[in-house]
């Protein structure tokens, strides 16, 4: 739970405290874990695994957020009166879940002024991540969308390398269109163009950064 941006100030007593309000949730590989337009009751950390939070539009998938381990999400039906989950979320891997009911995270932020301080502050990262995208979908081309997006999910969820940064997660090339916003065969297409430049390898769906650098200079 240290792992938590919001809770990232508690004591040991104070998250044991915490602890005890989260249930553990088990997921299968592929397994919903709620939808969009669903009635929202709980507020979701990742243990461990990998969530993907997403929308279908006109009948095409857009990936909104993939979260790992120390990542909530759920937050938004939990706190917002007579709001619906605003997207679906669904286990990429086997993944372990704490869920916290609403009424018991409402009690806990009533009673914990630092708790919404901290959470209000995680929020507007969020925020600004989003302005990013939407400057990103205005003024980038795709090409670029997806290099931003591999350098991302490097700074987010890579393991240094000693030939690189390596994305800890398969990625599938219409995993990565739905995150960016174009088609499989682009992603295609440029992932071989950033092999040929030896700037990434992909080995079983995980992706290297070979030259972050260099992949920086191509924006
Ligand atoms: P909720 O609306 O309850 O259910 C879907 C969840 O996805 C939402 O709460 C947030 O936790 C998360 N979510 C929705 N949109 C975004 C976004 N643009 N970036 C990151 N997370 C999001």
């Amino acid at each position: 739970l240290k792992e938590v941006p919001f809770f990232c100030d508690f004591s040991f007593d104070e998250l044991a405290q915490v602890r005890k309000l989260f249930i553990e949730r088990r997921y299968k590989k592929g397994a919903p874990i709620f939808f969009e337009g669903d009635t929202g009751e709980e507020l979701f950390i990742v243990k461990s695994g990998l969530v993907k939070i997403f929308r279908f539009d006109r009948s095409r998938e857009v990936i909104l957020a993939l979260f790992r381990d120390g990542d909530y999400f759920g937050e938004m039906a939990v706190l917002q009166t007579n709001q619906v989950r605003s997207a679906s979320a669904q286990a990429l891997e086997s993944t372990v879940l704490y869920a916290m009911k609403r009424k018991d995270f409402q009690t806990l932020l009533a009673n914990t002024p630092k708790l919404t301080l901290n959470l209000v502050d995680s929020l507007m990262d969020r925020l600004r991540r989003a302005n990013e995208q939407i400057e990103d979908l205005t003024f980038l081309d795709a090409r670029s969308r997806i290099i931003k997006t591999l350098l991302m999910l490097g700074n987010g969820h890579g393991v240094s390398q000693e030939n690189g940064l390596l994305i800890n997660m398969k990625l599938t090339h219409q995993q990565i269109a739905d995150m960016v916003g174009t088609v499989r065969e682009t992603v295609t297409k440029v992932l071989l163009e950033l092999q040929d430049k030896f700037l990434i390898s992909i080995d079983k769906k995980f992706i290297l950064l070979k030259d972050k650098g260099a992949l920086e200079a191509l924006l």
